[in-house]
């Protein structure tokens, strides 16, 4: 089995080969990414970007724009997880398709996030914000990268403040989930390294 909520078929039959349970992996993830591709394109500054910065922002952000996207898959007060193909497994389940710390520390993310109660619009913009924030190590043009998350992060500033005048926490919280973030993607990212090698 591949245990990712983005697998439609986490468990399979034993007669199929590691690619071919990989082959109808990447059939689930594909269109989630080319979407991600989609929604960068629609951020206005992104495509005025180097095509090389906007491929290295994509590479190191990807996940963490899906994993705010699908983050209402993970449901802490029950703890369990509804996979792309709509079906729900109880922790105990997930926990013995081998799922572990990640997991946790995913329910706990999930949880952070849906508590801000954000509006789809923010949502977007926030997402938007944590494209442009993932991981620099590459970017040529640092300067326009800086650029645009300023842009991105003070418009997100002035859409919550101008709703919620009285809340100033909500704004400070949402950045304080960038290195979560990233956090999961490291994790994540030895996961899928761990699969890849010995699936
Ligand atoms: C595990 C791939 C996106 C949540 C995994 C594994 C792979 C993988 C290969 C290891 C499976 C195993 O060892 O059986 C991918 C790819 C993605 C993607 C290629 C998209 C490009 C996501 C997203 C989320 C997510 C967006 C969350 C919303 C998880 C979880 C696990 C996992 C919870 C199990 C962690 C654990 O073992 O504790 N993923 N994933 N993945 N993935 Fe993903």
């Amino acid at each position: 089995y591949l245990a990712c909520p983005l697998n439609a078929w986490p468990v399979s039959g034993a007669d199929r080969t590691s690619q071919e349970i990989w082959e109808s992996f990447s059939q689930c993830f594909t269109p989630a990414v080319k979407e991600v591709v989609e929604f960068a394109k629609g951020i206005p500054g992104f495509q005025e970007l180097s095509q090389q910065d906007q491929v290295m922002l994509l590479k190191s952000g990807t996940f963490q724009v899906l994993m705010v996207r699908f983050c209402t898959l993970f449901n802490a007060d029950e703890r369990s997880v509804t996979f792309l193909n709509g079906q729900t497994y109880s922790l105990s389940t997930l926990r013995a398709l081998g799922m572990g710390s990640l997991l946790d520390a995913m329910f706990d993310f999930s949880e952070k996030l849906s508590s801000l109660g954000l509006q789809p619009d923010e949502m977007a913009l926030f997402m938007a914000v944590v494209l442009v924030s993932a991981d620099r190590s590459d970017i040529t043009d640092m300067r326009a990268v800086e650029q645009l998350q300023e842009g991105l992060i003070s418009a997100l500033r002035s859409l919550i403040t101008r709703r919620r005048p009285d809340d100033t926490t909500l704004f400070p919280k949402l950045l304080l989930l960038l290195p979560d973030l990233r956090t999961l993607n490291n994790l994540h990212a030895d996961k899928l390294l761990a699969f890849r090698i010995d699936p």
